[in-house]
């Protein structure tokens, strides 16, 4: 039976992923912040994923204002990186799952969610950098990657609750999939940020922080914010924060928090990222590493 590992969290700034390919990851600027990675690297490299879904929102790239699909699962081969302008990214293309994921399709629809299925589609810096972030520059990634594209660009975003019980459906799709997987999910964007207009450069700490201490321990609580309290309070960019909703709702109530990072700056970005375990599970590991060490 598929088996949810974990969730993560991470901000998707592009010029993160600049640093990686451009080898600028250990200049002052950045040193902090990819420091600050470390443990969920670590994280991921001992969960061993087969398959990450990743959240993400595209940043009119592949979607634009003639399409805009509110919920995107791609349940193709394979989904490459697209060119946002200074050519594609020098990462691996991602390869997919379509088995598991025209499961994930079947179970999500017939539990009333109207997904939009896509075949062929690129993928911009909202789910590679969270790639790099994870998985550093290997030549291949090293798991599968089923792509899940929210809209969060253009108004009418779908709610914080709608996200949050799409990932309680999610969950609900993995434990029932018969094949051997083991699977996290990541939610990506945010945190507070704003790229434009006025208020360009927007960064607001003590929310960030509160938002992130309730995201943990009461998310159906956080999931009722609106759009206009996270645009207001974070930047109109920092609405992307709803993703990880989805992440949560394919968690447990409870979880444990395995890594929390939050950085400022990172590019016009409150750098945030967290990795959380189901409390039940990290209870398993201990107990295991425990027996182990007394069997010496
Ligand atoms: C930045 C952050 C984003 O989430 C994004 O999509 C684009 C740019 C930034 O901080 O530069
Ligand atoms: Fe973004």
């Amino acid at each position: 039976m598929a088996k949810v590992v974990g969730g993560l969290g991470t901000s998707h700034v592009p010029s993160i992923g600049a640093a990686v390919d451009h080898g600028k990851t250990q200049e002052p600027y950045w040193k902090p912040v990819f420091d600050g990675m470390l443990p969920a690297k670590a994280w991921i490299e001992q969960v061993k994923p087969d398959v990450c879904i990743i959240v993400y929102n595209d940043h009119a790239s592949r979607f634009a204002l003639d399409l805009i699909p509110t919920f995107a699962l791609g349940v193709g081969e394979s989904f490459a990186p697209h060119d946002e302008g200074y050519g594609p990214r020098p990462v691996p293309t991602v390869e997919g799952h379509p088995e598991f994921a025209w499961h994930l399709a079947e179970r999500l629809i017939q539990d009333d969610f109207d997904l939009t299925l896509v075949h062929e589609m690129t993928v911009d810096h909202g789910l590679t950098v969270p790639l790099s972030i994870a998985f550093g520059q290997p030549e291949a990634w090293p798991c599968r990657v089923i792509p899940l594209c929210v809209n969060m660009i253009q108004y009418p975003q779908p709610s914080g609750k709608r996200c949050y019980q799409l990932g309680r459906a999610i969950r609900r799709a993995i434990d029932s999939y018969p094949g051997d997987l083991r699977v996290a999910i990541f939610g990506t964007g945010g945190l507070s940020h704003q790229l434009q207009g006025e208020r360009a450069g927007l960064i607001n700490r003590e929310y960030d922080q509160r938002w992130l201490d309730r995201f943990i321990t009461e998310p159906a609580e956080v999931a009722k914010i609106s759009a206009v309290e996270l645009m207001r309070e974070t930047g109109s960019e920092g609405i992307e924060c709803t993703m990880w909703l989805v992440m949560r709702g394919a968690l447990d109530d409870t979880v444990d928090v395995v890594h929390r990072f939050y950085h400022v700056p990172a590019s016009n970005t409150a750098y945030g990222l967290l990795v959380l375990e189901n409390s039940a599970d990290t209870g398993a590991e201990q107990h295991r590493g425990a027996e182990a060490e007394a069997l010496g």
